[in-house]
């Protein structure tokens, strides 16, 4: 639930994002309040992965505002968004897949300066993470999908983010492994951070969050709670395979 209905933490007015004349996005509002954990479903091709990347400023916005903790951002630059705090671990998770595990956690640091936080906050991922633990002087590229995914959010979550952006985190991987994804994001959940989630499993990203958006064709069609989307006969008949809705 918005903790503060007055301040949302991003706030999407009005974003429309092209890819020339492709016009991938077209008018879409979104409000995420400080410590939510909300979800972003829809079919392939429904312009998720484009709200995530336009976001985190690798792709430009075309019309509309941005504003991060209150602050227009429609324009700032990547770096200084990462610096105010917006993490993104994008589809396929973008490792670098020469630098070793351990060099690839660091790297999520690197506009940070304060050494004791940054050996805190690796010991905080190696506690979460004890399978990244055990790989840190192993070359990222060669790890499993499932390892990969996990030392992509480990380098996310050192930037220390306010704001944590989770581009299909389950995608390809084994249900023991999603869980564990489930457990670190439920875990930086609860100390404060804040998630936007887009996930193909609609039926697992609607259970862990407080609220979810629905995308279709480049709008957003509904939004509401988690369990209300999750009854939604719309959402069970194209979304959650149930045909029967
Ligand atoms: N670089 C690009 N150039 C042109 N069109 C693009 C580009 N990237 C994405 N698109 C188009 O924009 C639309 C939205 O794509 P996007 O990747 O945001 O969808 P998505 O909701 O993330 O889908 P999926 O669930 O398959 O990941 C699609 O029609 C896609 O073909
Ligand atoms: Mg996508």
């Amino acid at each position: 639930m918005p903790t503060d209905m007055n301040t949302p933490i991003l706030q999407l007015k009005d974003i429309e994002i092209a890819y020339g004349q492709i016009q991938a996005v077209k008018g879409i509002n979104l409000e995420l309040y400080s410590g939510e954990l909300v979800c972003l479903i829809g079919a392939n091709g429904a312009g998720k992965t484009t709200t995530l990347n336009a976001i985190a400023g690798t792709l430009p916005i075309k019309s509309g505002a941005l504003q991060f903790e209150g602050k227009n951002i429609t324009a700032m630059p990547t770096h200084l968004r990462l610096r105010q705090g917006i993490a993104l671990v994008p589809e396929g998770r973008g490792i670098f897949t020469r630098l070793t595990v351990e060099e690839n956690l660091r790297m999520g640091a690197y506009t940070r300066n304060d050494k004791d936080g940054i050996e805190a906050d690796l010991e905080r991922v190696y506690t979460m993470l004890p399978r990244v633990k055990e790989r840190l002087a192993q070359v990222a590229g060669t790890l499993s999908g499932g390892e990969q995914q996990m030392v992509a959010i480990g380098r996310a979550l050192l930037s220390r983010p306010k704001l944590l952006l989770l581009d299909e985190p389950s995608m390809g991987l084994a249900p023991l492994v999603v869980e564990k994804i489930f457990e670190v994001v439920q875990a930086v959940v609860k100390e404060g951070m804040t998630i936007l989630l887009v996930e193909q499993n609609a039926n697992l990203a609607l259970e862990f969050s407080g609220r979810g958006y629905v995308m279709d064709g480049g709008l957003i069609t509904l939004s509401g709670n988690g369990d209300e989307l999750l009854n939604d006969p719309k959402v069970r008949s194209a979304y959650l395979g149930d045909e029967t809705a």
